[in-house]
């Protein structure tokens, strides 16, 4: 079966086609990146426009670069939240209308979802269960996963998202949006332990995170220093070595908790190399332990992560009805709501 996969809950276009058994056929993305720039975030009606703009040359790319026609697919996934209302609508009404005209069935797919089953497009594989920690801009979670659609929340922020910290901080050192790639960066030429930041939340005693705080005493550092690339670069190393201190000890904690051995880390923060690191070897000491991670280009938004959750669930499900027709959007949806309800 060929799922073809739309994403469009943010500042990402993306669209992708996976076979269930011959895997990844193909993928192409538009990035708004340079769109959203100058005003230092994402705007979400330039967002939406951009996505209504890119959509379908988008999927005729996909279908060109590929060689496979309309006809040839079984199912359209599209995200259905979370995300910016507008902007998930673009893929939602242009997959359902899609699905419609081709009488093929439609599936809503959580955009974490796609996050957590990402390093799947990935070889070798982990395989279930696995515990995962989900790091983007709008989400820092750790989750207990049994398979397709059991997911299980184990703790999460209470405040901000790992990537919004590293988007605010990055700002507050002057860098573009989004800052996280830019920050990573930056620290490279940091010097080691000139600085030490708070690691929140570290012995709070459960798996829940705490990331707004730190911004506070970045902007305190740079208060009280000299404004110079050597000190930017010194505070940049100080936050990444906060936040990945913290990310690594909430992982290994929830490993220890649950007794599982597979860690799988998924979202934009998961491109982080200081991270990934620091799991492999923190993973590494514990012995039969495992670290998972997406390729880097499927670490950010993408299709091939719907396409990939479409393409399970329409096997779970052996045949879904045609497209009604009808659909809707979800910005605001918790993970742990959607558990079992496509078993
Ligand atoms: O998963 P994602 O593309 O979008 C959401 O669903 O939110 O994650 C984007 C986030 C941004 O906050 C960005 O700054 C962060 O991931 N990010 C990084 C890196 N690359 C992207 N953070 C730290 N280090 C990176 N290399
Ligand atoms: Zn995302």
């Amino acid at each position: 079966m060929i799922v073809l996969g739309l994403e469009t809950s943010c500042d990402e276009t993306g669209a992708a086609l996976y076979h269930t058994e011959q895997g990844l056929l193909g993928h192409v993305l538009h990035s708004q990146i340079s769109l959203h720039h100058e005003y230092g975030g994402v705007v979400p009606e330039l967002a939406s426009r951009d996505h209504i703009r890119c959509v379908l040359p988008l999927i005729k790319t996909l279908l060109q670069q590929t060689g496979i026609s309309l006809g040839a697919i079984d199912g359209i996934a599209y995200t259905q939240g979370p995300g910016l209302a507008g902007a998930l609508l673009t893929g939602a009404s242009v997959g359902t209308s899609l699905a419609y005209a081709l009488r093929i069935p439609s599936l809503a797919i959580h955009h974490l979802e796609g996050h957590l089953l990402s390093p799947l497009l990935s070889r070798p594989a982990p395989a279930f269960p696995f515990v995962a920690l989900l790091v983007s801009g709008g989400h820092t979670q750790l989750m207990r996963v049994e398979g397709v659609g059991c997911y299980r929340l184990l703790g999460e922020t209470v405040d901000d998202a790992a990537g919004e910290a590293f988007d605010k901080t990055a700002k507050l050192l002057g860098l573009g949006y989004p800052g996280g790639q830019m920050l990573e960066k930056m620290a490279q030429a940091g010097r080691p332990e000139k600085f030490r930041l708070p690691r929140p939340m570290l012995r709070s005693g459960d798996l829940n995170f705490s990331f707004s705080g730190l911004k506070t005493a970045v902007a305190l550092l740079i208060g009280r220093h000299e404004k110079n690339a050597t000190i930017y670069a010194d505070i940049a190393l100080a936050f990444e070595e906060a936040v990945t201190d913290v990310l690594v000890a909430k992982s290994m904690a929830a490993i220890k908790m649950t007794g599982l051995q597979r860690l799988v880390v998924a979202g934009g923060v998961g491109a982080n190399t200081r991270l990934r690191q620091k799991l492999l070897q923190r993973m590494q000491a514990e012995g039969d332990a495992t670290v998972f991670f997406p390729e880097l280009t499927f670490c950010t938004d993408n299709g091939a992560m719907i396409a990939l959750a479409g393409a399970l669930r329409l096997q779970l499900a052996h045949s879904l009805p045609e497209c009604s027709g009808s659909f809707s959007v979800k910005a605001r949806w918790p993970l742990d709501e959607i558990t079992d309800a496509y078993m």
